[in-house]
């Protein structure tokens, strides 16, 4: 993939970004600018670009399974710099798109980077504020709705702007979560489900993609916790991102109790090797109980990373269906 990244912007060729022959409702080239505050995609690599790597392939298993009809209005929740968006209209052929992330610049330079990219037009609803809150006056309703929201909770506002990595969110939150939700650094996750409750068309999903640091069970018990019926669509791994900050945090939490998993990155290339992502989805609690004896805890897995050994995760693209 020809990609030219700056500080400010990118610019890359969306076909091979996206693994498709070619693309019909996006620019071939696209140029996304990158708002100051705004958490920035790894488009360098497609194997660490949550979007390429993740949430196109996931897409593409939806288009596949639900129809053409089916995912026309799509909601990235949290999008950042809106190449989520972009591959929604592409993927899912999308003409009903909704963007949130925290900050209004944020958000209209994502709104920027999608329309400026189209071929064609798509009703675009954005709105800056708390995952699906900026969204409730405009009454829209979605057929999906995405996330890849962080874990990681950061004390304050301004820390999310030094930080600007995907594991900082705006903490502390008032909502009542359930404990393991709690424990689990899930607490995002949850309430983008609870809310999700009033976005969804009828037969409307959330995709929820997340780092499997912590039993499947536990993603499974929040969705159900918050009215959905739970499946995987896919399981898969990724190296750690942002390791030195990531798994250290990590290892911080497991001081005050709280545990997570990972594993070495060669152990999870064997695991997946020749795994198709669908299947994967399918056999994900068995992947997960083949993998268990190789699970490394926060501080193993900070201290293998400090000898330099290469650290990952697996990620669970969770797709949750109301129970109503
Ligand atoms: C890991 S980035 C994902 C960006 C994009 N969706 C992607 O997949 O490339 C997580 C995004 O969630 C946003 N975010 C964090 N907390 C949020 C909240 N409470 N409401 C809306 N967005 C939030 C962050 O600002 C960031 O842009």
């Amino acid at each position: 993939m020809n990609a030219i990244v700056s500080s400010a912007s990118l610019s890359l060729d969306i076909a091979p970004y996206l693994d498709v022959a070619e693309v019909r409702r996006v620019r071939a080239r696209v140029d996304i600018a990158v708002a100051d505050r705004a958490w920035r995609p790894q488009v360098e690599d497609r194997s660490r670009d949550w979007v390429a790597s993740v949430a196109a392939p996931c897409f593409k298993i939806l288009r596949a399974r639900r129809g053409d009809a089916a995912c026309k209005a799509f909601c990235a929740l949290g999008t950042g710099a809106g190449l989520d968006a972009l591959a929604a209209i592409e993927l899912l052929g999308a003409d009903v798109v909704g963007v949130t992330d925290l900050f209004p610049d944020v958000v209209e330079t994502a709104a920027g980077n999608v329309r400026r990219n189209l071929v064609g037009e798509v009703a675009l609803h954005a709105g800056a504020g708390d995952l699906l809150a900026p969204l409730r006056a405009s009454g829209v309703r979605f057929d999906l709705i995405y996330e890849n929201l962080p874990n990681l909770p950061v004390a304050d506002a301004a820390q999310v702007e030094v930080d600007k990595t995907s594991a900082a969110f705006l903490a502390p939150r008032s909502e009542a979560t359930p404990k393991a939700v709690a424990d689990g650094l899930l607490t995002l996750h949850y309430l983008a489900l609870l809310q999700a409750h009033d976005f969804l068309k009828p037969g409307g999903a959330v995709l929820s993609t997340i780092g499997a640091r912590l039993p499947l069970s536990v993603l499974t018990e929040m969705a159900e916790a918050a009215g959905h019926r739970p499946s995987f669509l896919t399981y898969w791994w990724k190296a750690q991102a942002d390791a030195d900050e990531v798994i250290a945090s990590y290892a911080q939490w497991q001081k005050q109790g709280l545990f997570f998993h990972f594993y070495p990155v060669e152990v999870l290339e064997a695991a997946f090797a020749g795994l198709e992502l669908e299947q994967a989805g399918r056999d994900a609690l068995a992947i997960e109980r083949d993998l268990r004896s190789y699970q490394l805890d926060a501080a193993q897995a900070w201290r293998l990373h400090r000898q330099g050994r290469r650290i990952g995760h697996t990620v669970a693209a969770l797709l949750s269906e109301p129970k109503r």
